[in-house]
């Protein structure tokens, strides 16, 4: 493994639950008696998915998570997600499962880097995604999602210079798909950089009559096999009404689940990496949330998130651009759990 990628046990020192506990059962007794809302991105393993209240995009879940009367909410995704939600909701207690589920696009934009870089080029407004840290949020102009960007850059003038961070894969969809000629950061998820090209060749010929989907955060070279493109939410509604009984997915698998439970009669395919499997395409971020850490950081109300407030207050007026410029979920499919 990535030495990146070698944590320290947040479980060590903690009473762990005993053997045979029901985590379940106890994770729903937590969260009535602490008043919690459990919020899961797509990504998280199947079992966190089944137990949330709501399971969501990252534009969704900012969305939950500022209107939420929830006193504590428990974030199952990466820690940026859960920074948004402190940022939203600066008076709820905001735990992750796991603190160490960080992100490699927000480890590829280090806030005094992004702050040189945006000195550097002072006639451009800075439009950033939202996987990064409150900091840089708090350094930027209007943040995105893959279901908002294009939504959002459609409303700037067309004359703007715009510096695009972190990702610089979805820059470069956006850049052609809008027609703009953004200034991208050098930043990449290495869950979507995995995917093979050659390997999912291979997989369409195998499969001739099934749509790719793709999340922006791919390559182009992946893109330019795929039949529909967008953030995961889209992604799982394509799936959904396509047509197609096979379809390919190019995201990080966990998201197949819900695929499965609202159409059990279709196929759903994981994308290739280059070993021919789609296992290297696992987030080890997001799968470093595990059940008996959703009920230990319910149990103990920590890990929390906290954002200084002069920060908070600076990447508020950023996440708050987005929310008043981003479409409504109109097209949210309609999940078991949503
Ligand atoms: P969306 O859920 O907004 O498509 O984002 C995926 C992602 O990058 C999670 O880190």
């Amino acid at each position: 493994m990535d030495a990146r990628l070698t944590f320290p046990d947040p479980l060590v020192g903690r009473e762990r639950p005993a053997p045979g506990t029901d985590l379940i059962a106890e994770i729903n007794r937590l969260r009535r008696e602490k008043n919690a809302v459990i919020l899961a991105h797509y990504y998280q393993e199947a079992q966190i998915q089944d137990l949330a209240d709501f399971v969501g995009d990252s534009l969704d879940l900012s969305r939950k998570a500022a209107a939420t009367d929830a006193e504590v909410i428990v974030f199952c995704g990466v820690r940026f997600m859960a920074e948004v939600a402190k940022i939203l909701s600066p008076h709820k207690t905001v735990v992750l499962p796991d603190l160490n589920a960080g992100c490699s696009l927000e480890d590829s934009c280090p806030p005094g880097d992004f702050a040189k870089f945006r000195a550097a080029h002072p006639d451009h407004i800075a439009l950033t995604y939202i996987n990064c840290s409150a900091e840089v949020k708090a350094l930027s102009d209007i943040i995105v999602t893959s279901s908002s960007a294009e939504h959002i850059i459609g409303q700037l003038p067309a004359d703007q210079k715009i510096i695009f961070a972190p990702d610089r894969h979805l820059g470069a969809y956006l850049n052609r798909k809008t027609g703009r000629d953004m200034l991208l950061w050098p930043g990449s998820c290495i869950v979507h950089e995995n995917f093979s090209e050659s390997e999912l060749i291979k997989l369409k010929a195998r499969h001739p009559d099934a749509p790719v989907a793709a999340h922006p955060e791919c390559p182009g070279f992946i893109l330019d096999h795929a039949d529909y493109v967008g953030a995961t939410s889209g992604i799982l509604k394509f799936a959904l009404e396509s047509d197609a009984d096979t379809i390919i997915v190019a995201t990080e698998p966990h998201i197949i689940h819900q695929m499965r439970l609202a159409a059990p009669h279709k196929t759903f395919i994981g994308a290739p990496g280059a070993d021919g499997n789609c296992n290297c395409n696992n987030c080890p971020y997001m799968g470093l949330n595990t059940l008996e850490k959703v009920y230990l950081c319910l149990r103990d109300l920590t890990p929390r998130i906290e954002v200084p407030e002069a920060t908070r207050v600076k990447a508020l007026q950023s996440l708050n651009r987005m929310l008043d410029m981003a479409p409504r979920a109109a097209g949210q499919p309609d999940l078991p759990n949503g």
